[in-house]
């Protein structure tokens, strides 16, 4: 076995692997956390490890394809050291709970997004010789307590969950299966990590939950509607707006940004707070998943396209240069051309920056699957997600060169991927920008003269070191 010693402690290596959403992402670091405190230390690479961990997705089926090929991949890892540890951990693992152990026979742990404190010992139990699994779902757990060790990070931008779970059914999704009951985090704990990440000097937080609007913290424990509250409860009572502001004015020279808001529960509160301070990002994703509001019924999303238009609306007259993005699904069960054709001009009429789009993947067990047929052929499916893509994309081309000409103020995030001499950063609308290095340095807020445009990014010029706030 692998092992090192760090001041007198035997310490073993852990190497994590994260795929899907950003709160996956943002649970590795918990992860982590939680394992160092075991003795376990960061492996270079999945060679050295003693504990390999993927932590998983299952929002659509080739996600599940995917960590179904790496771990064949891994087996040769395991051949050659016969007591390396593979977990399977997060969402696909919640999803197949103990099926996963039966199917894959590498698989030595499997542990839920409710079960990571439970992580050291179930890796103890496999090193006994059993296999181990922990998939029990929570109404509290937030692991707010803890301290997130920042893996992979660029220094500059950090995650910062401040709930967990989902409570809304969309019918597609799969999500309030694999992570459960919708629960806020403290907002005590959460402006903590923020100030402690400002200290440590990075320059942006992503405040990250499934539908971030319907945060709500009355003093922990399970979500309960505002008027089910104690009158106590109420006034003491913290929503998003109100988290935001006081993320904000804990650490009003970061940028303050936040993913993902769900179109029926944004408010105008939000978006004004986001108006009132400088350093909350004007950005939105707003995922619509369809532009006809019979297809929304369908998805159980409980709004219609007037009324995501309405919210659009809203956010541009608060914000007018509000970035705005959204998600989008084609060919749902049952969506006619004509349904899809409204998806269409809701990017035209909505003005998407960017969008996320996918073909509907159907996912055992969720209402969709138990109410509809997959009833949209594979090529039909492949044909409107590339109409999307197609007008999407003019939508971004126009707007993007309708920048040329302005400045933004960019906060260098690192290396430009396409040469060694230029930086990326984003613009406060989360509009990439990519310009010449020169004296600048990564962490500096620089205005950029917009010079070209493409679909994806603006390429400009560096002016000056510029203080945004
Ligand atoms: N909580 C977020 C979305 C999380 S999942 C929200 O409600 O907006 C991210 C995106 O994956 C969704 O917005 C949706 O567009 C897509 N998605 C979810 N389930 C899917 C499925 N079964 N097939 C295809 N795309 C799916
Ligand atoms: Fe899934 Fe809907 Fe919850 Fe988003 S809001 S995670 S799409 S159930
Ligand atoms: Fe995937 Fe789970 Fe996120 S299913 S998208 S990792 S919440």
């Amino acid at each position: 076995m692998n092992t090192a010693t760090v001041e007198g402690v035997q310490t073993r290596k852990l190497y994590i692997e994260s795929y899907g959403c950003a709160m996956n992402f943002s649970d590795s670091e918990i992860i982590a956390s939680i394992m160092g405190e075991h003795g376990f230390v960061q492996a270079q690479d999945e060679y050295e490890a003693d504990v390999i961990f993927l932590n998983t997705c299952a929002i659509r089926d080739n996600a599940e394809q995917r960590i179904r090929e790496r771990l064949k991949r891994l087996r040769s890892n395991k051949r050659k050291n016969s007591d390396l540890i593979i977990g399977v951990l997060g969402c696909m693992a919640e999803r197949l709970k103990d099926k996963l152990l039966e199917e894959e026979k590498l698989v030595d742990v499997v542990a839920g997004p409710d079960s990571y404190r439970d992580l050291p010992k179930l890796v103890a139990e496999v090193t006994d010789g059993a296999r181990a699994i922990n998939v029990l779902l929570s109404r509290e757990e937030t692991y707010g307590d803890l301290n997130p060790v920042r893996l992979n990070s660029n220094g500059i931008t950090a995650f910062v969950s401040i709930m967990r779970g989902c409570d809304n059914m969309c019918s597609f999704c799969v999500v309030p299966f694999t992570r459960g009951r919708e629960r806020s985090r403290d907002p005590q704990s959460i402006v903590r990590e923020v100030i402690d990440l400002r200290d440590q000097d990075f320059k942006e937080v992503i405040l990250l939950g499934q539908n971030v609007n319907s945060y709500l913290w009355f003093g922990g424990g399970p979500k309960k509607e505002y008027k089910k509250l104690t009158p106590l409860e109420q006034e003491t009572s913290v929503d998003f707006a109100n988290l935001l502001e006081m993320v904000a004015l804990a650490a009003p020279k970061m940028r303050i940004r936040y993913s993902t808001s769900h179109p029926r529960d944004i408010t105008e509160n939000v978006v004004l707070t986001m108006a009132k301070y400088p350093n909350i990002c004007n950005y939105i994703h707003l995922p619509a998943q369809s532009g006809n509001s019979r297809v929304l019924d369908a998805m159980s999303r409980n709004y219609t396209r007037e009324w995501y238009l309405s919210k659009i609306t809203m956010i541009r007259d608060i914000i007018p240069n509000c970035g705005i993005s959204c998600d989008i699904i084609a060919g749902f069960c049952t969506e006619t051309e004509e349904e899809h054709t409204d998806t269409l001009t809701l990017i035209e009429e909505a003005q998407f920056d960017f969008s996320y789009m996918y073909m509907y993947s159907e996912r055992p067990g969720t209402p969709a699957a138990k109410k509809f047929t997959d009833d949209i052929p594979e090529d039909l499916k492949k044909r409107r997600l590339q109409d999307i893509i197609r007008v999407q994309n003019e939508v971004s081309k126009t707007k993007n060169n309708n920048r040329i000409g302005q400045v933004y103020s960019v906060l260098i995030e690192g290396d430009s991927k396409k040469s060694p001499n230029d930086w990326v950063g984003r613009s406060d609308e989360n509009v990439v920008v990519v310009f010449p290095k020169e004296q600048f340095e990564k962490g500096m807020y620089v205005d950029v003269q917009i010079e070209r445009a493409t679909t994806t990014t603006l390429i400009g010029k560096g002016l000056n070191e510029s203080i945004p706030f």
